[in-house]
């Protein structure tokens, strides 16, 4: 009786060896385990059968079954540590980063939204007869506000606040500074665009930057008149929309230009009904503009008497918003990869 017991033993060790060195992995392992040395499991019945035998027979038999338990047991370790190790190397090479291998496609630089729809602009007004012109982002006090009739104390300053580099320079606030500059330069008549960044001490908003971007157009010539300004942005809101777009014109205070006024266009979202974008009125500003004041002409070296023009500021910041339908400026500056990404 016990001695059939002990072949029994002897089998099922040697079985059991055998799946064990056949599991390929944890999972397996772990269900030879429990068909091996689990409650229910072969040695467990065997054992079971214990109380049948005499002293002797319970000891011999006891005393086998508790050597193939351990080294069942020791042959399940050391097998587990071996898979174990095995799904380590696996999972090295497999997730193995390679810190020289160039990124991905996607994350490789392109042009800022911004600069594409400034670039756009140049390429429209250069095709209606317009110089691309640059100038300074660090403006001396007299282009950026005294010779567009702004003295020292004068409040429209205030509305323009900036940062002032000592001993004089001024952070330009608007790219009309290149008005003077420009017809210093070129004389009259002349049609220019100048682009660029500008900035204000600003508290920031959705709609409001310290750092953007504008584009100054100026034209000077014999009999210049509010119906060519009016022709001139018309047709530049039909090549950047693709139809034509109504506009109109407001009344509005720029010390430079006499009279001020400011552009509006029908909101294209809504036809003019009115909607979260134009803030319920049906329009949205497009820029300030208006007829070039004599005191200008005069401070660019041009004849008031002559010549006549006309100048516009354009918010490129805020087209550029509603090309894309960007809700808030300031992702503009932000650096934001997941803002940047998009475009
Ligand atoms: N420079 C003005 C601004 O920044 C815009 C403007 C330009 C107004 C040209 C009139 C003429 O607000």
């Amino acid at each position: 009786m016990s001695e059939s017991l002990l072949q029994s033993i002897r089998a099922i060790e040697s079985r059991v060896r055998a799946a064990i060195a056949a599991a390929e992995s944890i999972e397996t392992l772990q269900a030879v385990e429990r068909d091996a040395l689990g409650k229910t499991g072969e040695l467990a019945q065997i054992l079971r059968g214990l109380k049948d035998l005499d002293d002797a027979g319970k000891k011999a038999v006891g005393q086998a079954g508790n050597v193939a338990k351990r080294a069942i047991e020791a042959g399940l370790a050391e097998r587990r540590a071996a898979l174990e190790a095995a799904a380590i190397a696996v999972a090295l090479t497999r997730d193995r980063i390679d810190p020289t291998e160039p990124a991905p496609r996607r994350l490789s630089g392109h042009e800022h939204p911004v600069k594409a729809v400034m670039r756009e602009l140049e390429d429209l007004f250069e095709s209606m007869g317009f110089t691309v012109v640059d100038g300074p982002e660090i403006e001396t006090d007299f282009f950026n506000f005294e010779a567009l009739n702004i003295p020292p104390h004068h409040p429209a300053r205030d509305t323009q606040d900036t940062f002032y580099v000592a001993g004089g320079p001024v952070l330009r606030t608007h790219t009309s500074g290149m008005q003077v500059r420009a017809m210093r330069k070129l004389g009259a008549p002349l049609r220019v665009v100048a682009p660029g960044r500008v900035f204000r001490n600003e508290t920031q908003d959705a709609t409001h930057e310290h750092t953007f971007h504008q584009l100054e157009g100026l034209v000077v010539d014999e009999g210049i008149s509010i119906a060519h300004l009016k022709a001139v942005l018309d047709e530049l809101l039909a090549r950047l929309f693709g139809e034509r777009v109504e506009t109109r014109l407001r009344p509005h205070h720029f010390p430079f230009v006499e009279p001020g006024l400011e552009l509006d266009f029908r909101c294209r979202l809504c036809n003019g009904k009115g909607c979260a974008t134009c803030k319920g009125g049906g329009w949205i500003e497009l820029c300030g503009c208006g007829m070039v004041h004599p005191k200008v002409l005069q401070a660019g070296n041009v004849d008031p008497e002559r010549f006549t023009g006309f100048a516009f500021g354009l918010g490129i910041d805020r087209l550029t918003m509603m090309r894309h339908a960007i809700s808030d400026i300031r992702w503009m500056m932000s650096g934001d990869l997941r803002f940047l990404g998009q475009f």
